[in-house]
């Protein structure tokens, strides 16, 4: 057993997610946290929402609110989205928290005095009519590296190209649409990553738990050469920056730190605050190594547009500080789902979100078809058409059908009670040695984070248990020798089990439905399986008697008429 500890990307707050977000970091985090618990390890998943910087403040103006309140409303929001979808959260808390302000401005003084951070003067876009700067997003203009004209001040989302504000061409604000707009000098906080680039390669080069996708993104960078970065932005919403005293430093009115130094901060700030509300609850167990964190596995999932800055700035500012904080071991960064060959986008409101999807479909059919799908070594395209194949071949055909046929067939023939009788032959011989090899596999992919292959795996092992039943024929058997038929009922009824029992990460309530009907005590619902011997076991686990039932309908089909109401309602082709 280890401690575990799993952190997802933080979503914006300024909207409730789509799918795309959901199948990139929260929901095969999620699958990982509760494979992980099932394997009897301690887990602790923490999320957050990222709620500060321009995108807030933009989605706030946009809805005419104040950024406070609006970021409450949307805290909110994400959370219920949240528990619709199972996500499995030890603490999902808010970078707003008092802890995350607090930590973040230690961090800054440590990094200071350390001289990782300088005062330097900058050049940033000054609005006349708003008579404000313009960080970031809240100025637009023409892209300077493929001529968009829609470009932010942070990003062009036409090219990818990350940019500063006076890289812009006809740069004009998004506030107020002028272009009367100058660059002004003025004083920001840099922090020096450069001085840490010899530091960070040879951490980054001894990671042994980063997928390709996102060593090479890491060495891309250093090898590009490390810049200094600003680390403090001309807004109000945000954490101030403050002096050894606690007072707003001179001349920083006006000014907080940038979105992305403080977020991944969060992931600490949060841990604080889950372990404030319990008293028996320590945070210093897994965020410092001198307080016992360093026995902590520290897994983070998130998109790969976030790889950068989770392996090279956030280690920066830990390792910065000198201080003995936990970094990442292992990570799993995720490519984009498209929707019919276009981006999903928040702004632009186009794709399912996740608010959405609940009127749409149980939120199991979603977790599978996402995972199944996971955008994983390429982008991942979501049609309708896909959504409803995998749906009803996975989870209606291969598993639904199962579970009703054996267990109808127990109620209907054996008064629903696992039966006695009957010797193992071939048919059990073949389905155990088919199963001693399959969940450890099994086991093997979620422990690689590889969830494609984890869910290929599991639809194997279901449909193992359809051919099993072709073999045994407990019906064909019934009329001449009740004890065969029990004997393949009996195995049926164990394989529904272990079925629901491997299930669980993926399609929680599915699982606890197939459970429950099959009268299975919480305590035997881990996957400790106990090797190839425990295996043969635990298909013959039953106690011969016991009560079962046949669960309500497990997985309605999804008919042509659904795909053709959604794909209206939801755009996507028609
Ligand atoms: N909010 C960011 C995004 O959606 C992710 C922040 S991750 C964290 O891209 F590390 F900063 F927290
Ligand atoms: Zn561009």
């Amino acid at each position: 057993m280890s401690k575990i500890l799993i952190t997802s990307a933080l979503p914006y707050i300024n909207g409730v997610k789509h799918l795309g977000n959901l199948a990139g970091s929260m929901l095969p985090a999620d699958v990982y946290a509760r494979a992980m618990r099932l394997l009897g390890h301690d887990v602790l998943y923490i999320c957050a929402t990222d709620e500060h910087g321009t995108p807030a403040e933009l989605a706030a103006q946009a809805e005419g609110m104040d950024v406070s309140d609006y970021c409450d409303k949307m805290h909110e929001a994400q959370k219920k989205a949240g528990a619709y979808f199972g996500l499995s959260y030890d603490y999902f808390g808010r970078s707003s928290s008092a802890a995350t302000h607090k930590l973040t401005q230690a961090f800054a003084l440590t990094l200071e005095t350390n001289g990782l951070i300088e005062e330097r003067v900058s050049q940033q876009v000054y609005s006349k009519a708003d008579q404000r700067y313009l960080p970031d997003r809240y100025v637009e203009g023409t892209c300077p590296g493929c001529d968009f004209e829609g470009a932010r001040g942070d990003q062009c989302d036409n090219c990818g190209k990350l940019l500063d504000p006076i890289d812009l061409i006809n740069p004009y604000s998004a506030i107020s649409g002028s272009k009367d707009v100058e660059v002004r000098d003025t004083n920001h906080l840099y922090l020096k990553q450069s001085a840490m680039s010899d530091k960070l390669r040879d951490w980054v080069k001894a990671a042994d738990g980063w997928p390709p996708l996102a060593m090479s993104i890491a060495l891309k960078w250093l090898d590009e050469g490390l810049r200094d970065r600003a680390i403090t932005r001309d807004l109000s919403w945000g954490v101030s920056v403050v002096d050894a005293d606690g007072n707003i430093r001179e001349g920083f009115e006006g000014k907080v730190f940038y979105v992305w130094f403080d977020a991944p901060i969060a992931y600490i700030g949060a841990t604080q605050d889950w372990a404030a509300q319990v008293p028996e609850r320590d945070w210093e167990s897994w965020w410092r190594t001198d307080k016992g964190a360093d026995d902590v596995r520290y897994v983070q999932f998130m998109g790969k547009d976030n790889v950068a800055f989770h392996t090279l700035s956030f280690p920066v500012t830990l390792m910065g500080s000198g201080e003995p904080w936990k970094l990442v071991d292992q990570l799993k960064a995720f490519n984009w789902v498209t929707w019919y060959g276009g981006k999903f986008s928040t702004s632009q409101k186009r794709g399912v979100f996740m608010d959405q999807a609940r009127e749409i479909a149980p939120s199991d059919y979603w977790r599978w078809h996402l995972m199944a799908n996971a955008p994983e070594g390429n982008d991942a395209a979501f049609t309708w058409e896909e959504f409803q194949a995998t749906i009803n071949s996975d989870l209606a055909n291969v598993l639904g059908n199962f579970v009703n046929r054996i267990t109808k067939y127990t109620v209907g023939k054996f008064d629903g009670k696992v039966p006695d009788g009957g010797v193992a032959g071939e048919a059990e011989a073949w389905i155990t040695s088919e199963l001693q090899t399959r969940i450890p596999q099994l086991i093997a992919y979620y422990e690689s984070r590889e969830f494609r292959k984890a869910m290929a795996e599991t639809r194997a092992i279901w449909a193992a248990g359809n051919e099993y039943l072709t073999q045994a024929a407990p019906w064909t058997h019934y009329k001449t020798d009740v004890d065969q038929a029990a004997i393949g009922t009996r195995y049926g009824l164990n394989l529904v089990v272990l079925f629901g029992i491997i299930a669980q990460p993926i399609i929680p309530d599915a699982a606890a439905k197939i459970l429950d009907a099959m009268n299975i005590p919480h305590a035997n619902r881990s996957w400790n399986f106990g090797g190839r011997e425990g295996i043969a076991a635990l298909l013959d686990a039953l106690p011969r008697g016991l009560n079962i039932t046949a669960p309500d309908v497990l997985f309605t089909k999804i008919e042509d008429d659904d795909v053709s109401a959604w794909s209206q309602s939801f755009g996507g082709q028609t």
